[in-house]
């Protein structure tokens, strides 16, 4: 029998993408997109759609139920930046969200859960260059603190319960389809646009931030393979390092100079430099590629010229269909 998903959060950045993934590779039929309102149209008339909060246990469960679903990808959740500016409700959808999703797992309701961690899980005391899986965990954002918690409380409930949950620490993560929703590493992708439709960024970190980042194609196939590896294989219950690049805001624009020479940018820091410094410049994932064979396939070339081709061709779209 086909394994029936529901993906929590899906009108967002990962979810948006990781819908049609899962939709191409399981059936749309047995692939059943969810979000707390109707905010990215592709996502809801491309199949199953349904409301539900993930803070609420009774409207996640009902969809559970109503779809006979045995595995959930949540994705819901508020990022880094926006958390500090409300730190309550990043912590309680952050942690309600997780709990329902657990619980249901416990109670066996469904079988299998993904649940995505962060870089920001580490803060300024851990080493920064080639991050270990297992080092001093400090986060200084409420966001970090709550992706801690999350992994300690996943490990927990699969040791304790038998909790099938797998999980990764995401770096930034740059796309084109979706807008990110409020990280420090936002300005990854805000870069693209900027560059085609102003041919001018003004970065709100220094030039020289260099953070972990991963394209998006490569953070769904991570996903995808994380999920469906053995069980056995899934030795790390907390949340595995990932990685494929890291780079600087000057790298990013220098990259794209090469495709625009007149590209320019300027640099004004704001609150979100301080949460770039205290999260590592590069990460060790010797394990999720030891484990279950993790492999990225982009770099920053290969990135910019994916980047600037898809956006300057949704770009163009657009213009043709206001005319
Ligand atoms: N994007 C990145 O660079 C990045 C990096 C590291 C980790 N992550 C993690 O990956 C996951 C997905 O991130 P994203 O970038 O797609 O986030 P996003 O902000 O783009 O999307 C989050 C989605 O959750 C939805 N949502 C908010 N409250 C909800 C609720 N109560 N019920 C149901 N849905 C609700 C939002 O409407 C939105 O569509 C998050 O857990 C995030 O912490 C993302």
């Amino acid at each position: 029998m086909k394994s029936k998903i529901l993906i929590i959060g899906a009108c967002g950045q990962i979810g948006s993408e990781l819908t049609f993934k899962l939709r191409e590779l399981y059936g749309a039929e047995n692939v059943i997109a969810s979000d707390i309102s109707y905010s990215n149209l592709d996502i809801v008339n491309s199949g199953i759609f349904e409301i539900v909060d993930a803070k609420n246990y009774a409207s996640v469960k009902v969809c559970v139920e109503k779809y006979k679903i045995d595995t959930v990808y949540l994705m819901a959740a508020i990022l880094s930046a926006t958390g500090e500016k409300y730190p309550m409700k990043a912590w309680d959808l952050n942690m309600e969200s997780l709990f329902h999703v657990l619980n249901l797992a416990r109670a066996k309701f469904i079988k299998k859960v993904f649940w995505p961690s962060s870089i920001a899980v580490f803060g300024s005391t851990t080493p920064k260059e080639y991050t270990p899986q297992y080092t001093i965990m400090e986060p200084s954002t409420v966001y970090g603190i709550t992706k801690q918690v999350g992994e300690r409380w996943c490990e927990y409930y699969h040791n304790k319960y038998g909790v099938d949950v797998r999980s990764l620490r995401y770096p930034g993560i740059i796309s084109w389809k979706t807008l990110p929703g409020g990280g420090t590493t936002d300005y990854a992708v805000e870069i693209y646009h900027k560059a085609i439709t102003d041919g001018f960024y003004d970065c709100f970190l220094k030039e020289d931030t260099m953070l972990p980042m991963m394209f998006m194609d490569d953070a769904i196939k991570a996903t995808v393979d994380i999920m469906a590896t053995k069980k056995d294989n899934v030795k790390i219950r907390s949340s595995y390092n990932l990685a494929a690049i890291s780079f600087t805001p000057k790298e990013v624009a220098d990259s794209i100079k090469q495709h625009m020479p007149d590209f320019k940018m300027t640099y004004h820091p704001d609150y979100r430099q301080e949460i770039a410094n205290s999260w590592p410049k590069s990460i060790n994932d010797s394990y999720a590629r030891q484990d279950w064979k993790w492999k990225h396939q982009f770099n920053l070339k290969d990135i910019t010229q994916e980047m600037l081709f898809q956006l300057n061709k949704k770009y163009k779209a657009s213009i043709n269909e206001s005319k």
